[in-house]
Protein backbone atom coordinates (compact mmCIF):
# COMPACT_ATOMS: atom_id res chain seq x y z
CA UNK A 1 0.00 0.00 0.00
CA UNK A 2 1.51 3.15 -0.67
CA UNK A 3 0.48 6.73 1.07
CA UNK A 4 1.04 9.81 -0.52
CA UNK A 5 0.78 13.13 1.37
CA UNK A 6 -2.13 15.31 -0.32
CA UNK A 7 -1.09 18.53 2.14
CA UNK A 8 1.07 20.26 4.75
CA UNK A 9 -1.25 20.07 7.50
CA UNK A 10 -3.01 16.88 7.13
CA UNK A 11 -4.87 14.48 4.61
CA UNK A 12 -2.96 11.48 2.91
CA UNK A 13 -4.03 9.48 -0.09
CA UNK A 14 -3.84 5.50 0.28
CA UNK A 15 -3.08 3.57 -2.94
CA UNK A 16 -4.26 0.08 -3.27
CA UNK A 17 -6.87 -0.23 -1.92
CA UNK A 18 -10.04 -2.52 -2.93
CA UNK A 19 -13.06 -1.92 -1.15
CA UNK A 20 -14.88 -4.50 -3.20
CA UNK A 21 -13.46 -7.41 -1.71
CA UNK A 22 -12.65 -7.88 2.42
CA UNK A 23 -9.46 -6.07 3.46
CA UNK A 24 -6.54 -8.05 5.48
CA UNK A 25 -5.70 -7.25 8.94
CA UNK A 26 -2.90 -6.36 8.01
CA UNK A 27 -3.98 -4.02 5.13
CA UNK A 28 -6.58 -2.56 8.05
CA UNK A 29 -3.94 -1.84 9.97
CA UNK A 30 -1.88 0.16 7.33
CA UNK A 31 -4.84 2.48 6.42
CA UNK A 32 -5.85 2.80 10.17
CA UNK A 33 -1.84 4.06 10.97
CA UNK A 34 -1.93 6.27 8.10
CA UNK A 35 -5.48 7.52 9.21
CA UNK A 36 -3.56 8.43 12.74
CA UNK A 37 -0.82 9.61 11.22
CA UNK A 38 -2.51 12.16 8.84
CA UNK A 39 -5.88 12.36 10.09
CA UNK A 40 -7.62 12.52 6.85
CA UNK A 41 -7.45 9.84 4.35
CA UNK A 42 -8.30 9.69 0.76
CA UNK A 43 -9.00 5.81 -1.29
CA UNK A 44 -10.06 7.12 -4.79
CA UNK A 45 -11.49 5.19 -7.72
CA UNK A 46 -14.09 3.10 -5.34
CA UNK A 47 -17.06 1.74 -7.50
CA UNK A 48 -18.72 0.04 -4.44
CA UNK A 49 -22.05 -0.87 -3.25
CA UNK A 50 -23.76 -0.18 0.32
CA UNK A 51 -23.07 -2.94 1.87
CA UNK A 52 -19.15 -2.41 0.46
CA UNK A 53 -19.25 0.60 1.63
CA UNK A 54 -20.78 -0.62 5.42
CA UNK A 55 -18.47 -3.73 5.38
CA UNK A 56 -15.61 -1.75 4.89
CA UNK A 57 -16.37 1.03 7.47
CA UNK A 58 -16.89 -1.37 10.06
CA UNK A 59 -13.41 -2.42 9.69
CA UNK A 60 -12.95 1.07 12.04
CA UNK A 61 -15.01 0.25 14.53
CA UNK A 62 -18.87 -0.06 15.66
CA UNK A 63 -21.20 1.68 13.21
CA UNK A 64 -23.56 4.53 14.61
CA UNK A 65 -27.12 5.00 13.03
CA UNK A 66 -27.32 8.88 12.40
CA UNK A 67 -29.82 10.50 15.30
CA UNK A 68 -31.58 12.09 12.84
CA UNK A 69 -34.05 9.27 11.08
CA UNK A 70 -34.96 11.83 8.06
CA UNK A 71 -31.54 11.61 6.54
CA UNK A 72 -30.86 8.12 7.18
CA UNK A 73 -30.78 5.79 3.58
CA UNK A 74 -34.05 3.99 3.37
CA UNK A 75 -32.92 0.57 2.83
CA UNK A 76 -29.25 0.87 4.66
CA UNK A 77 -29.87 2.53 8.33
CA UNK A 78 -25.92 3.08 8.93
CA UNK A 79 -25.98 5.49 5.83
CA UNK A 80 -26.43 9.11 6.09
CA UNK A 81 -27.25 11.15 2.97
CA UNK A 82 -25.95 14.29 2.20
CA UNK A 83 -27.69 15.74 -0.81
CA UNK A 84 -28.60 18.77 -2.17
CA UNK A 85 -31.47 16.22 -4.27
CA UNK A 86 -35.10 16.39 -3.31
CA UNK A 87 -36.17 13.51 -1.19
CA UNK A 88 -39.81 12.28 -1.47
CA UNK A 89 -40.67 15.41 -3.72
CA UNK A 90 -39.31 17.82 -0.89
CA UNK A 91 -36.13 19.63 -0.53
CA UNK A 92 -33.25 17.75 1.28
CA UNK A 93 -32.87 18.41 5.20
CA UNK A 94 -29.35 18.11 4.16
CA UNK A 95 -28.67 20.07 1.23
CA UNK A 96 -26.93 22.73 3.01
CA UNK A 97 -24.81 20.19 5.63
CA UNK A 98 -21.67 21.10 6.95
CA UNK A 99 -21.52 24.91 5.59
CA UNK A 100 -19.70 25.89 9.01
CA UNK A 101 -16.74 24.46 10.52
CA UNK A 102 -17.04 21.24 13.17
CA UNK A 103 -16.57 18.49 14.13
CA UNK A 104 -19.43 15.46 13.66
CA UNK A 105 -21.56 14.60 16.79
CA UNK A 106 -19.79 17.25 18.77
CA UNK A 107 -23.12 17.87 20.74
CA UNK A 108 -23.61 14.35 21.65
CA UNK A 109 -22.32 12.64 24.88
CA UNK A 110 -20.60 9.96 22.84
CA UNK A 111 -19.41 12.14 20.00
CA UNK A 112 -18.46 10.32 16.76
CA UNK A 113 -15.18 8.94 16.07
CA UNK A 114 -14.86 9.34 12.78
CA UNK A 115 -16.70 9.65 9.61
CA UNK A 116 -16.33 7.99 6.05
CA UNK A 117 -17.43 9.95 3.50
CA UNK A 118 -18.34 8.58 -0.11
CA UNK A 119 -19.12 10.41 -3.61
CA UNK A 120 -22.06 9.13 -5.74
CA UNK A 121 -22.55 12.53 -7.50
CA UNK A 122 -20.99 15.44 -7.94
CA UNK A 123 -20.84 18.78 -9.51
CA UNK A 124 -19.02 20.14 -12.62
CA UNK A 125 -16.47 21.99 -10.99
CA UNK A 126 -16.62 22.75 -6.57
CA UNK A 127 -18.66 20.99 -4.23
CA UNK A 128 -15.20 20.53 -1.95
CA UNK A 129 -14.49 20.03 1.37
CA UNK A 130 -12.37 21.83 3.71
CA UNK A 131 -10.00 19.95 7.13
CA UNK A 132 -8.46 21.43 9.36
CA UNK A 133 -6.03 19.91 12.12
CA UNK A 134 -6.75 20.54 15.78
CA UNK A 135 -3.53 19.22 17.04
CA UNK A 136 -1.96 21.96 14.88
CA UNK A 137 -4.26 24.18 16.24
CA UNK A 138 -3.40 23.50 20.05
CA UNK A 139 0.28 23.08 19.65
CA UNK A 140 0.51 26.54 18.33
CA UNK A 141 -0.65 28.51 21.04
CA UNK A 142 1.02 29.94 23.96
CA UNK A 143 2.24 27.66 26.64
CA UNK A 144 0.03 30.13 28.89
CA UNK A 145 -2.95 29.85 26.61
CA UNK A 146 -2.62 26.25 26.57
CA UNK A 147 -2.65 26.23 30.19
CA UNK A 148 -5.90 27.90 30.44
CA UNK A 149 -7.38 26.05 27.88
CA UNK A 150 -6.52 22.69 29.55
CA UNK A 151 -8.60 23.92 32.32
CA UNK A 152 -12.43 24.61 30.59
CA UNK A 153 -15.44 23.31 29.37
CA UNK A 154 -17.70 24.31 27.05
CA UNK A 155 -21.31 24.06 26.16
CA UNK A 156 -22.01 22.50 22.54
CA UNK A 157 -25.84 23.14 21.60
CA UNK A 158 -26.89 21.04 18.71
CA UNK A 159 -30.08 24.17 18.68
CA UNK A 160 -27.89 26.46 17.34
CA UNK A 161 -26.20 24.90 14.34
CA UNK A 162 -27.01 27.31 11.26
CA UNK A 163 -28.18 24.47 9.33
CA UNK A 164 -31.38 24.12 11.45
CA UNK A 165 -32.48 27.23 9.33
CA UNK A 166 -32.57 24.80 6.60
CA UNK A 167 -34.86 22.21 8.60
CA UNK A 168 -38.45 22.16 9.76
CA UNK A 169 -38.93 23.57 13.06
CA UNK A 170 -40.07 20.01 14.11
CA UNK A 171 -37.38 18.54 12.97
CA UNK A 172 -35.40 20.82 14.83
CA UNK A 173 -37.32 20.55 18.27
CA UNK A 174 -36.95 16.76 17.57
CA UNK A 175 -33.33 16.62 17.38
CA UNK A 176 -32.73 19.26 20.17
CA UNK A 177 -34.80 16.92 22.06
CA UNK A 178 -32.62 13.63 21.07
CA UNK A 179 -29.09 15.68 21.82
CA UNK A 180 -29.91 18.25 24.43
CA UNK A 181 -26.75 20.84 24.99
CA UNK A 182 -23.41 18.81 26.66
CA UNK A 183 -20.41 20.13 27.88
CA UNK A 184 -17.25 19.08 26.78
CA UNK A 185 -13.35 19.32 27.22
CA UNK A 186 -12.04 22.82 25.06
CA UNK A 187 -9.16 20.07 24.90
CA UNK A 188 -9.36 16.81 24.31
CA UNK A 189 -6.43 14.11 24.58
CA UNK A 190 -6.51 11.17 21.87
CA UNK A 191 -6.85 8.42 23.26
CA UNK A 192 -5.07 6.56 20.28
CA UNK A 193 -1.95 8.94 19.64
CA UNK A 194 -1.86 10.57 22.95
CA UNK A 195 -1.68 14.15 21.49
CA UNK A 196 -3.82 16.76 22.69
CA UNK A 197 -6.24 18.66 20.49
CA UNK A 198 -8.15 21.75 20.37
CA UNK A 199 -12.24 20.76 20.77
CA UNK A 200 -14.61 23.48 19.66
CA UNK A 201 -16.61 23.24 17.12
CA UNK A 202 -18.19 26.99 15.72
CA UNK A 203 -21.43 25.25 14.51
CA UNK A 204 -22.11 24.28 17.92
CA UNK A 205 -19.96 26.19 20.61
CA UNK A 206 -21.77 28.84 22.28
CA UNK A 207 -20.29 29.28 25.47
CA UNK A 208 -17.37 28.62 27.98
CA UNK A 209 -18.66 27.14 31.03
CA UNK A 210 -18.67 29.52 34.11
CA UNK A 211 -17.82 32.34 31.80
CA UNK A 212 -19.24 35.75 31.25
CA UNK A 213 -21.20 35.63 27.64
CA UNK A 214 -18.51 38.65 27.17
CA UNK A 215 -16.04 36.35 28.26
CA UNK A 216 -16.59 33.42 26.42
CA UNK A 217 -17.66 35.15 22.96
CA UNK A 218 -14.10 36.94 23.12
CA UNK A 219 -12.44 33.83 23.68
CA UNK A 220 -14.46 31.49 21.34
CA UNK A 221 -13.93 34.23 18.55
CA UNK A 222 -9.88 33.70 19.13
CA UNK A 223 -10.03 30.19 18.88
CA UNK A 224 -12.38 29.66 16.14
CA UNK A 225 -10.29 31.73 14.15
CA UNK A 226 -7.32 30.56 14.72
CA UNK A 227 -8.29 26.73 14.47
CA UNK A 228 -9.06 27.69 10.56
CA UNK A 229 -5.70 29.05 9.56
CA UNK A 230 -4.49 28.69 6.27
CA UNK A 231 -1.80 26.67 7.10
CA UNK A 232 -3.55 24.28 8.92
CA UNK A 233 -6.25 23.18 5.96
CA UNK A 234 -6.24 20.77 3.19
CA UNK A 235 -9.01 21.20 0.73
CA UNK A 236 -10.30 18.24 -0.95
CA UNK A 237 -11.76 18.14 -4.45
CA UNK A 238 -13.88 15.90 -5.20
CA UNK A 239 -13.96 12.76 -7.96
CA UNK A 240 -17.16 10.17 -8.12
CA UNK A 241 -16.43 7.16 -6.02
CA UNK A 242 -13.79 8.44 -3.26
CA UNK A 243 -14.23 7.93 -0.50
CA UNK A 244 -13.11 9.88 2.47
CA UNK A 245 -12.39 9.26 6.35
CA UNK A 246 -11.61 11.88 8.57
CA UNK A 247 -11.39 11.45 12.41
CA UNK A 248 -13.44 13.91 14.51
CA UNK A 249 -11.30 13.79 18.02
CA UNK A 250 -8.80 15.87 15.96
CA UNK A 251 -10.18 17.36 13.26
CA UNK A 252 -12.86 19.70 11.68
CA UNK A 253 -14.16 19.94 8.25
CA UNK A 254 -16.91 22.02 6.30
CA UNK A 255 -18.46 22.37 2.96
CA UNK A 256 -18.71 25.53 1.52
CA UNK A 257 -21.37 25.90 -1.15
CA UNK A 258 -18.41 26.90 -4.01
CA UNK A 259 -20.64 25.12 -6.60
CA UNK A 260 -24.20 25.37 -8.80
CA UNK A 261 -26.72 24.61 -6.43
CA UNK A 262 -28.84 23.63 -8.53
CA UNK A 263 -26.48 20.50 -10.09
CA UNK A 264 -27.04 17.48 -8.07
CA UNK A 265 -24.51 16.28 -5.21
CA UNK A 266 -25.33 13.09 -3.75
CA UNK A 267 -22.67 11.67 -0.56
CA UNK A 268 -23.40 9.24 2.10
CA UNK A 269 -21.73 8.36 5.38
CA UNK A 270 -21.04 6.21 7.75
CA UNK A 271 -19.98 7.28 10.86
CA UNK A 272 -17.95 5.20 13.62
CA UNK A 273 -19.06 5.80 17.36
CA UNK A 274 -16.63 7.10 19.90
CA UNK A 275 -16.47 6.91 23.46
CA UNK A 276 -18.13 9.20 26.39
CA UNK A 277 -16.38 12.36 26.80
CA UNK A 278 -18.44 14.74 28.52
CA UNK A 279 -21.81 15.66 30.49
CA UNK A 280 -25.16 16.59 29.93
CA UNK A 281 -25.55 20.48 30.08
CA UNK A 282 -27.29 21.42 33.74
CA UNK A 283 -27.38 24.84 33.30
CA UNK A 284 -30.41 26.95 31.27
C1 LIG B 1 -20.60 15.44 6.84
C2 LIG B 1 -20.35 16.78 6.29
C3 LIG B 1 -19.53 17.74 4.26
C4 LIG B 1 -19.70 17.61 2.80
O1 LIG B 1 -20.98 14.56 6.06
O2 LIG B 1 -20.38 15.24 8.04
O3 LIG B 1 -20.14 17.70 7.04
O4 LIG B 1 -18.78 17.99 2.08
N1 LIG B 1 -20.31 16.82 4.95
O5 LIG B 1 -20.75 17.13 2.36
MN1 LIG C 1 -19.88 16.92 9.12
Amino acid sequence: MKVKKLAYALGAEVLDVDMTRPLAAGAVAEIRAAWMEHLVVVIRGQDITPEQHIAFSRNFGELELHHNKYNRHADFPELYVVTNKPLDGRPSDTRNVGRQWHSDGAYKLVPSLGSLLYSREIPPVGGDTLFTNMYMAYDTLSPAMQAVLLQLSAINDRGVATNNEHVDASRVAERVKAAPPVVNPVVRTHPETGRKALYVSPNVTTCIEGMTRAESRSLLAFLFEHSVRQEFIFRHHWQVHDMVMWDNRCTMHMAPADYDLTQPRYMVRTTIAGTPLGRLYEGK
